[in-house]
């Protein structure tokens, strides 16, 4: 390993997802093997002295890959010089809390987070936000850091693509592998719209293998788009682990490209397309490649699907409002 470290920060990093992301990225489960990275780790000072435990349990990993862990809890020291900020710091939502909840209690350390990246990161920062209400924190984010391409934000959907994946497969009987071309358009929330008309099962339309519209209406969307509370009720907490593993998925998948022949959701910044309204962090269809993304084209939306994209629009719409009253964008 010759080459010089990725700086890799990470917001909330003594949260309930930072036990598990941590670990990942510093074995080389984001940039693989031959990359060596240095944690940059933010925290609230109260928790502070939990992070430092963490940061003695990953010493004790002894991974090769890790080339050293900085923490604190100034976003303007911590993002100095970041190639990569995954902003997970956000309070979740806890039992019977919709996300709309979180816009005022979370929104306003986006803005502060935004800024000193656009002071003090590295020049190829990409910024990738998993705290809720993540769409409009991005937003956020984004606004607040106007020397930053704005293509270098993203929200996560890749949990809830990921969630749909696995859905498919256990309804069909086919393992993940065979489901390509899966789609999350919208809002990382209730109204997002899972899409199975333009996935394939190995290679087949996937709405078409299911032949069941009521499965798809009634069992398939609500069960991914309100996964999240499913998973709420059952641990007594929101989901860590497995947005962990959609975390690195999506900024894996950003950095080294997506795989030929198929794309991943994203929550982006909306160029006009599906005419979702331009600057909007909405989730798409997306192939990437060295870092870059595109937006792909040319699908047929029918009027269920258009119906579905224009209600998530909708709250994303009504959200961006809301911040924008708080005055945080
Ligand atoms: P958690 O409460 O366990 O951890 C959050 C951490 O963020 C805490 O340690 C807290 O001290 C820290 N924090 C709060 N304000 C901060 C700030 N200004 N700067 C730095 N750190 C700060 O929560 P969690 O379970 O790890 O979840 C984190 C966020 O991710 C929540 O908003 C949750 O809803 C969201 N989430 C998103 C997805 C997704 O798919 N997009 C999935 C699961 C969870
Ligand atoms: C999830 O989708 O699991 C998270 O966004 C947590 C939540 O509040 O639903």
């Amino acid at each position: 390993m010759s080459n010089s470290p990725v700086k890799v920060a990470v917001t909330g990093a003594a949260g309930q997802i930072g036990y598990s992301l941590l670990f990942r990225i510093a074995s080389g489960a984001l940039l693989g093997p031959d990359t060596p990275v240095q944690l940059r780790l933010l925290e609230i000072e109260p928790a502070l002295k939990a992070l430092e435990g963490v940061v003695m349990e990953l010493d004790d990993c002894a991974f090769p890959t890790l080339a050293g862990v900085e923490i604190g809890s100034d976003p303007n020291v911590i993002f100095d010089g970041a190639n990569l900020a995954l902003l997970v710091g956000a309070r979740p939502r806890t039992k019977g809390m919709e996300r709309g909840d979180l816009l005022s209690a979370n929104g306003a350390i986006f803005t502060g987070q935004g800024k000193a990246l656009n002071d003090h990161a590295a020049d190829d920062i990409r910024i990738g936000v998993t705290g809720n209400p993540a769409n409009t924190n991005a937003l956020i984010a984004m606004s607040n850091a106007p020397d930053i391409p704005r293509e270098r934000f993203s929200a996560l959907t890749r949990l809830d693509h990921n969630r749909a994946i696995s859905q498919l497969a256990t309804k069909l009987g086919v393992p993940v592998t065979e489901i390509t071309k899966m789609t999350i358009w919208g809002n990382h929330s209730a109204t997002q719209y899972p899409d199975l008309f333009h996935a394939e099962v190995g290679g087949r339309n996937a709405a078409e293998a299911v032949g069941d519209q009521e499965w798809l209406e009634n069992t398939f969307i609500p069960t991914v788009a309100k996964r999240g509370a499913a998973i709420i009720e059952a641990r007594g907490a929101s989901s860590a682990a497995s947005a962990a593993s959609a975390t690195i998925d999506a900024a894996r998948d950003w950095l080294k490209g997506s795989a030929q022949g198929d794309w991943i959701s994203m929550a982006v910044a909306s160029d006009g397309s599906y005419d979702v309204p331009e600057g909007l962090i909405s989730s798409f269809p997306v192939t990437t490649k060295n870092g870059e993304w595109e937006i792909v084209q040319g699908l047929e939306i029918d009027d269920f699907s258009r119906g579905k994209i224009d209600a998530s629009v909708k709250e994303l719409q009504e959200e961006r409002d809301a911040v924008k009253d708080l005055g945080l964008i």
